[in-house]
């Protein structure tokens, strides 16, 4: 456990080094000049100060991208805490600049053991949001538990303060907030699971939903990052081998298309026969994961779901096999299957684990959790403009129209997601022709031009 709980609940930070922060503010420097669609929000909020007096709540990858997210929400006004979405994505000199430079409260490191990061989570709890903003839905999947009492399935540091809480005290925290907001599919679907079953207690964005997220994000960004990630970890020739993807959604696409770019033999597993045919259709071999665990050579499983890759499969794959994950949860490769099954973990390299299982080598690497953001830099911060855009447009949204908006999942309004990817290509110096009034009569037409 880190200093934080030596430190008291009031602690405003728990980093690694605060000596960092020159490398950091350097680094993140360099990725707002990447992202112009944010920099025009930024300018506009410290202006309009939308998200004045606001505390926000934001349980996200700590890296540079997220960095001029947390300043352009700030600079809107709002008094921000953030503590990070994987024990493995922060990136050190970025909170340590954060703090510094900005006084935000950041509770992040590196590396952090489970009950760090669920003492961080604990943290951002604690900053009592009106907003909070997730990656993957650890905030509010506690804020429910509060609100449904359901302290047991609370993570022990989270449990233990509540515990300490009055029980007008854990109502406050819950219906303080007004709204929130959802970066990724993993998230999306606990949250609509939840309203669902008719729980969910305040309005969430699914920001994973706009199509300036997930067509750019989950596509190019996982993509190009994941294929990064596996190359930095692995120093791994693409070319001429056999990469077995899991799951052919946003990110499964993105992943194979540069896979085979890189000159793999790309091979897809679904479950999902629409999927699969339009895999098929775009040119790669559609299997089984038993199938294709007898012919791959790296595997990478990004479908949000569990125990996708499972022992049976492990024991059919070739020596020297490499199986990483781009999921948002470490869930995908059955890893407690195999440490109950195989000899190790040996520390090959960092980020890369050997397995013996019946007389095979297999490399795991980063224990299975995201390879995008833990042997690389997640993605690159051009994409990252356009979902954090949308995430802070969906503050703003959420600032607005809190009161207006059913306890649901709602996706931010088509205009907005419009004027995003507008912003994107002026940036770019890309200009696109608009209808004329011909055209627009025609479309709205059933009886012209037939
Ligand atoms: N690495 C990153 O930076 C990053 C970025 C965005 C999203 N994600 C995460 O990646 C995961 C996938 O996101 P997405 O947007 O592509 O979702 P998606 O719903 O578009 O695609 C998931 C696909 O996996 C398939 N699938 C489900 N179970 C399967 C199984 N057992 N075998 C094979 N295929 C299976 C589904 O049919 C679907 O086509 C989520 O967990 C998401 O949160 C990661």
């Amino acid at each position: 456990m880190s200093e934080i709980a030596t430190r008291g609940t009031k602690a405003t930070n728990d980093i690694k080094d605060i000596k960092l922060a020159d490398e950091g503010r350097r680094r993140t420097e360099w990725a707002e000049r990447s992202m112009p669609v944010l920099r025009q929000i930024r300018e506009r909020f410290a202006k309009e100060r939308p998200l004045s007096g606001k505390r926000l709540s934001a349980c996200l990858h700590v890296t540079t991208e997220t960095a001029n997210l947390a300043v352009t929400l700030q600079e809107g006004g709002a008094d921000v805490a953030l503590c990070a979405s994987n024990p493995l994505s922060t990136q050190d000199d970025v909170a340590a600049h954060l703090v510094k430079d900005h006084g935000i409260k950041v509770f992040a490191i590196k590396g952090e053991d489970h009950a760090t990061y669920y003492e961080h989570i604990r943290a951002a709890l604690a900053h009592r949001a009106d907003i909070t903003m997730d990656d993957g839905a650890d905030l509010v999947g506690a804020l429910h538990m509060i609100a449904l009492n359901r302290l047991d399935d609370l993570a022990p540091p989270v449990r233990k303060w509540v515990e300490t809480l009055s029980a007008a005290d854990r109502k406050a925290i819950v219906s303080g907030v007004s709204g929130s907001t959802e970066e990724t599919t993993t998230g999306v679907i606990r949250l609509k699971a939840m309203a669902k079953d008719g729980v969910l207690q305040f309005p969430v964005i699914a920001v994973n939903d706009s199509q300036t997220k997930h067509l750019f994000d989950n596509r190019y960004g996982t993509g190009q990052s994941t294929l990064d990630g596996i190359i930095r970890a692995t120093n791994l020739l693409i070319a001429g081998s056999t990469v077995v993807v899991a799951g052919y959604g946003w990110c499964g696409r993105g992943f194979a298309m540069r896979a085979r770019g890189a000159g793999a033999n790309v091979m897809v597993t679904e479950i999902d026969p629409m999927k699969a045919l339009e895999a098929q259709m775009d040119g790669f071999r559609v299997a089984t994961m038993e199938e294709a665990a007898k012919v791959g050579d790296l595997f990478v499983t990004l479908t949000g779901n569990v125990e996708v890759i499972r022992v049976e499969h492990m024991r059919a794959m070739k020596d020297g096999a490499i199986l990483a994950n781009s999921g948002h949860f470490n869930v995908e490769i059955d890893l407690a299957g195999l440490k109950q099954t195989a000899e190790g973990p040996k520390e090959v390299r960092q980020f890369v684990e050997e397995w013996r299982i019946g007389g095979k080598r297999l490399f795991v690497l980063a224990d299975g959790r995201l390879i995008n953001l833990a042997a690389a830099e997640g993605h690159p911060a051009s994409v990252m403009d356009m979902s954090f855009a949308n995430q802070a447009l969906a503050a703003e949204y959420v600032v607005n129209n809190a009161k207006k908006l059913s306890k649901d999942v709602h996706r931010i309004p088509v205009d907005l997601d419009q004027e995003i990817a507008r912003l994107k290509l002026q940036s770019m110096g890309v200009s696109i022709d608009t209808l004329t009034p011909a055209q627009r009569k025609y479309l709205a037409s059933w009886d012209m031009g037939t």
